[in-house]
């Protein structure tokens, strides 16, 4: 992106788009698929079967934020491919947090997963990032639907989503 020219100074336009399996592995510091991690290939396979989408903040061809979305997942809780969809690996690179980019960055992604016709969404969250919770609630995922132990999204070697031995919340929002 070109970018454009203000007071002698160049700024971005900081837009939100959908983004490729490609440059997931990229912005993950992957080479290619082959040598990626259990869980970077997951959300890769995802991304290319159309179960998942990745959308990104791009400033300027720099990706400073991502949200990924599954339709359809093993447990059902957290996506069934219908009704509910789940989000996961929210992040806002260090530097553009707390402006609002992640907020428009969720936004996006609830109002593309809404016209899709989905009528909920997951997400999780942890009980030691209350910032994360106060901003989830803030978007209205206001129901907690259960304690976990499991990512559907984080594979061990064995392609099998993680134990982790502290719960945390999936919460649900109604689009
Ligand atoms: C969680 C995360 C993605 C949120 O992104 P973000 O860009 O910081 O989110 P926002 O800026 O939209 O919202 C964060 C706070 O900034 C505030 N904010 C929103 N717009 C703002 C603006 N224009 N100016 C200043 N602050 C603003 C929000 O009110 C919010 O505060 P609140 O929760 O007290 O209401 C980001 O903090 C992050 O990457 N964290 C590390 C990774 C992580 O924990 N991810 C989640 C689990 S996977």
């Amino acid at each position: 992106m070109p970018g454009l020219q203000i007071a002698g100074r160049r700024e971005y336009i900081m837009q939100i788009r959908k983004a490729t399996g490609e440059e997931m592995l990229a912005l993950w510091g992957y080479q290619d698929f082959d040598t990626a991690s259990p869980t970077a290939k997951f959300f890769y396979s995802n991304i290319a079967d159309g179960n998942a989408v990745f959308w990104t903040l791009d400033k300027g061809g720099e990706l400073i934020g991502e949200l990924y979305v599954f339709f359809n997942l093993a447990d059902k809780d957290f996506a069934d491919g219908k009704s509910t969809a789940y989000l996961c690996a929210f992040r806002v690179k260090e530097g553009y947090r707390g402006q609002g980019n992640g907020t428009r960055l969720a936004a996006a992604a609830l109002a593309d997963l809404k016209e899709m016709g989905f009528r909920n969404a997951t997400i999780g969250v942890g009980s030691a990032e209350p910032q994360n919770l106060r901003l989830y609630l803030r978007i209205g995922f206001n129901t907690k639907i259960k304690d976990c132990h499991y990512d559907p999204c984080g594979m061990d070697e064995n392609m099998q989503p993680q134990y982790e031995e502290t719960a945390w919340w999936l919460l649900q929002k109604c689009l």
